[in-house]
């Protein structure tokens, strides 16, 4: 979907979103001032290096975060406030209304239910479909994510199947009761780039056959080239750039995402698989326990000035929909930093 046809109503909006994590002798600061909208049959990427709080951002959308974290700003889904709901308004919404696929899909699936079972669940527990009918639609459900010969394998456990297999399956527990809003936390990451593909067209084909608004969070950027129509940039808990896909690829602005996207075109930055993966900057990601009133990036950037170690830098305009937080940042468009898709990843490295 363009950002000239989206409706004007976004399904979930983040607003200033805040995690602490409460210690014994220091607070984390997981997520600092996060916000977006997402609307119906969008998907927005949200990218950065390891730690910079993609998965917490999305643990507090989905109210999964432990007692010890401490969530501030606005979560709403569908007009109503997510922040401080009760438990009982979390649990009918999620894998109804809100639907998560977790990180790690080989511990996220009962090794001892069968696939069926763990579908059938879903829609006993929210559509209140009896146990027959429950059963023909985990059937129509793993044909709908690309599972050959459903029928017979409606009947086996997780380690029957190949990783692949059970990220499809993960897949469909997460959509059967059609949610509004799939947050797919790197689904496609351990898997070889031919059934990396096959998993993209499976999320692709919802967004398109039911309008699920998809929030992928991803290391690739083959994946967000492919797939998202924005992208969030984010830094030690902080929302650095965030822009349409194309405007971002075209005008990346911050000097960490002009970091990340130094990637593409360094055959030696991607995987066995040809996948082109964000870049490694220089240095380290910073102690979440300090935030900084300044930059957080200043310490690993080449362009940093005095004013970025001294005073934090808001999220601003730039242009249209294009938002950074940088004191000084690229003013222009550098062709040579076009993405490069999974499948023209191969020329562009030859
Ligand atoms: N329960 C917790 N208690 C304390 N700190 C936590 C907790 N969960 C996450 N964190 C911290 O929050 C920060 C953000 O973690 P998060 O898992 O969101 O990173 P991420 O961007 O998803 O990284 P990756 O790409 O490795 O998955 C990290 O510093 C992490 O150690
Ligand atoms: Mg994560």
């Amino acid at each position: 979907m363009t950002a000239t046809q989206k409706p004007a109503e976004p399904v979930l909006s983040v607003r200033d979103l805040t995690v602490d994590f409460h210690g014994p002798d220091s607070v984390v600061h997981a997520v600092d001032g996060v916000s977006y909208d997402l609307h119906p049959g969008e998907v927005l990427a949200v990218v950065g290096e390891s730690g910079c709080g993609k998965s917490v951002t999305s643990m507090a959308v989905m109210g999964l975060l432990p007692p010890t974290a401490r969530i501030g700003g606005s979560v709403t889904l569908d007009g109503q406030e997510l922040v401080g709901a009760s438990e009982r308004t979390w649990r009918s919404l999620r894998g109804r209304r809100l639907s998560m696929i977790f990180q790690e899909p080989m511990t996220s699936l009962n090794p001892v239910l069968t696939v069926g079972r763990q579908i059938t669940e879903v829609l006993i527990h929210h559509q209140k479909l009896s146990k027959k009918d429950a059963r023909a639609r985990a059937i129509e459900l793993l044909d709908l994510v690309g599972i050959p010969a459903p029928a017979e394998r409606v009947d086996e456990y997780p380690h029957q199947l190949s990783g692949g297999m059970r990220q499809r399956v993960m897949i469909a527990i997460a959509v059967a009761c059609d949610p509004a809003v799939l947050i797919a936390d790197e689904p496609t990451t351990a898997l070889d780039v031919t059934v990396q593909a096959g998993i993209l067209d499976v999320l692709k084909s919802l967004r398109d056959r039911l309008g699920t608004a998809i929030v992928l969070i991803t290391h690739d950027l083959g994946v967000v080239a492919e797939t998202a129509d924005r992208v969030l940039v984010m830094y030690a808990g902080r929302p650095v750039e965030q822009a349409p896909a194309e405007e971002l690829f075209a005008h990346p602005s911050h000097p960490y995402t002009r970091g990340l996207l130094g990637a593409v075109l360094r055959p030696g930055s991607r995987t066995a698989e040809g996948r082109a993966r964000l870049n490694e900057i220089p240095g380290l990601v910073p102690d979440l326990r300090k935030q900084p009133d300044a930059c957080s990036f200043a310490p690993r950037c080449t362009f940093a000035q005095d004013d970025c170690r001294g005073g934090r830098p808001e999220l601003r305009t730039l242009s249209g929909a294009h938002r950074i937080a940088c004191h000084h940042p690229a003013g222009s468009a550098e062709p040579e930093l076009m993405p490069v898709s999974a499948s023209t990843s191969e020329e562009v490295s030859r």
